[in-house]
């Protein structure tokens, strides 16, 4: 078998396993795809990831950047307790319009909200604002904002957030050092400030699956009066 058709069977596998029906979880998907939005979404696998760890972090603020139709938020809202808040931003009205349609179908539009418009701009704004901190960040949009995104979530952030992005590794492409590709430039740029930023502890963990081969990036936030590296 080749290797992506082997990923692909054994994440088919794993989720027939661990993914249970979920009517919410489907319907999201079937209108993404009749909304002709591209099938770029976390895996259902990694979907139930996120799930776990919310749970496990026992999260009650989750800021999420890039929404899509709104699969992510779904897997990351159903963590939370009837009092807990997701805000999750994008950029296009129309896939925020659909993702506010999924969630609230999903009966989870009273802990999400969707907030329209480019996620540094949002952010600046939560930031000025002095918007409370948050238990776990989804970094997920646009590549080439990974840099300032980090800069911006840590500071939305209190020490033991936890920050996951998504897409690290693109198929190995972050080894081109020589790249002109924007989101491979944006993505090694990320993980060079990620890997050297003071205030989190931080790794990236290699991933295959249906989305083919990938990463995800896993930075916790120190306590500056500790300020070790754990
Ligand atoms: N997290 C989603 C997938 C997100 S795909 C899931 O797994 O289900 C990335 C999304 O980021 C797209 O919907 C895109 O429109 C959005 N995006 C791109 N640039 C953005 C920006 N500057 N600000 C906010 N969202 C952006
Ligand atoms: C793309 C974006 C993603 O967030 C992802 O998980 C996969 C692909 C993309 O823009 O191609
Ligand atoms: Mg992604």
């Amino acid at each position: 078998m080749a290797e992506k058709d082997e990923w692909t069977a054994v994440d088919r596998y794993l989720a027939d396993l661990f993914v249970h029906p979920d009517p919410a979880l489907d319907r999201t998907l079937e209108r993404s795809r009749d909304s002709d939005l591209p099938d770029i979404q976390v895996s259902e696998s990694q979907g139930r990831f996120l799930t776990v760890l919310a749970r496990s972090l026992g999260a009650r603020r989750i800021l999420e950047l890039g929404t899509l139709g709104g699969y992510s938020t779904i897997c990351l809202a159903r963590a939370l307790p009837g009092d807990g808040l997701l805000v999750t931003l994008e950029i296009d009205p129309e896939r925020a319009a659909l993702a506010r349609d999924n969630v609230g179908r999903a009966g989870l539009a009273g802990v999400t909200r969707i907030v329209e418009g480019p996620a540094g701009t949002t952010l600046a704004r939560m930031i000025e604002r002095g918007e409370p901190a948050f238990d776990l960040v989804f970094i997920d949009a646009d590549k080439p904002g990974y840099p300032s995104y980090l800069d911006q979530v840590i500071r939305l952030s209190r020490p033991g957030t936890l920050i996951i992005a998504d897409n690290v590794v693109r198929k190995g492409a972050v080894l081109e050092d020589d790249s002109d590709d924007p989101n491979v430039i944006g993505v090694r740029t990320f993980n060079e400030r990620l890997a050297k930023d003071a205030r989190v502890a931080a790794t990236v963990i290699q991933t295959v699956g249906s989305k083919g081969y990938d990463g995800f990036a896993f930075a916790v936030v120190l306590d500056p009066a500790q300020g070790r590296d754990g």
